[in-house]
């Protein structure tokens, strides 16, 4: 194992930017599709990850949207997460804020309650089991209207202990945050954070409206906002972290290559950056192996590792102890 493999598996971590859906790996989806005789459009584990290539972001929507059809009862889930969370065990993920959206299953008939109290139960059976300590965000997709976003809040409305914040996914080019402008505020007004994918494939225009009109907490990917000075150094003044998914960028053609993405330059401007997997099992894994490829190809150092471990706590929903007591532990693990 490489010094900087080894330096990064002993790391303890946070991971933001997890869509649960996305962590679903083509063996669990095929067991589910048998037993729950849904039918999905491939014959096997590999004619699945032949068809994980894709050319931009819907490209990838639209097969994860078919995979996440086999989810069905509250068990399903509970599976689902419960995988995701081994792995994070494997990786040092000592915290993790995962996304999960209501309506992919909503739309299919299952319950609002299913999804919800399948993912929680494995949540708290981490904190017991694992030591692993969470949080949950409900994302809205956001190419449905508001109306159904606005219906789906008041799905949450009984499980708002369950919920740390509202987010907003799926085809980010035509729909931008403004169109969630009013169901972002009630989310707020209801005491939920808010968080909000812009600029992965939209311009830094949708940045500058997560801020402003959708008043998040962070931004996910946001990797476009290095062509607008005036973000920048937003950002940058008022701390507005960035959850960075660097496998998902070259997966999703966002940048031709991992040694072309813009984490360090963002990291070394005074950006508060993080490292993240997206959707592991469709492109090319977990946590760790995020952290390890970029940091080989765009030589990372050992300092930068470890602020951008340190700022993956810090930009998380824990406490200011929280946050302490995990940077502590990144401190204490340095070798
Ligand atoms: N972007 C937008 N929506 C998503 C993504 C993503 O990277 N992953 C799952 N839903
Ligand atoms: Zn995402």
């Amino acid at each position: 194992m490489s010094a900087i493999t080894e330096f990064i598996k002993q790391l303890p971590k946070a991971e933001l930017h997890i869509h649960i859906e996305g962590s679903l790996e083509p063996e669990l989806m095929f067991q589910l599709s048998k037993k729950n005789k849904i039918d999905i459009p491939f014959k096997s584990v590999d004619d699945v990850q032949a068809a994980y290539q894709f050319h931009n972001l819907q490209d990838f929507l639209n097969i994860y949207y078919a995979g996440a059809s086999v989810l069905i009862t509250e068990q399903d889930f509970y599976d689902l997460t419960w995988h995701y969370l081994k792995k994070c065990h494997e990786d040092n993920v000592l915290h993790t804020e995962i996304f999960y959206d209501p309506q992919t299953h909503t739309h299919r008939g299952i319950h609002f309650d299913v999804a919800i109290n399948g993912i929680h139960h494995a949540l708290s059976d981490a904190k017991k089991i694992l030591g692993i300590s969470s949080n949950l965000i409900m994302c809205f997709l956001r190419h449905l209207d508001e109306a159904d976003a606005f219906k789906t809040l008041q799905q949450a409305e009984g499980h708002l202990d369950k919920i740390i914040a509202v987010g907003l996914d799926s085809s980010e080019i035509g729909h931008p945050p403004a169109k969630f402008a009013a169901v972002f505020k009630k989310a707020r007004d209801m005491g939920l954070l808010t968080v909000a994918h812009a600029g992965e494939e939209g311009s830094p225009a949708y940045i500058w409206q997560a801020l402003d009109i959708l008043k998040v907490s962070r931004i996910d990917h946001g990797v476009r906002a290095i062509e607008d000075e005036a973000l920048m150094t937003r950002l940058i003044n008022e701390q507005i972290p960035l959850t960075i998914c660097p496998l998902s960028n070259v997966k999703l053609h966002v940048f031709d290559a991992l040694a072309e993405h813009n984490y360090q330059k963002m990291l070394n401007r005074g950006i508060i950056t993080t490292i993240n997997s997206d959707d592991p099992a469709y492109f090319g894994g977990y946590l760790n192996q995020n952290y390890i490829d970029i940091a080989t190809a765009l030589n990372l150092t050992k300092k930068e590792l470890v602020i951008s471990a340190k700022n993956s706590f810090n930009a998380s929903f824990i406490s200011p102890q929280q946050k302490k007591h995990y940077c502590d532990r990144v401190d204490s693990s340095i070798i």
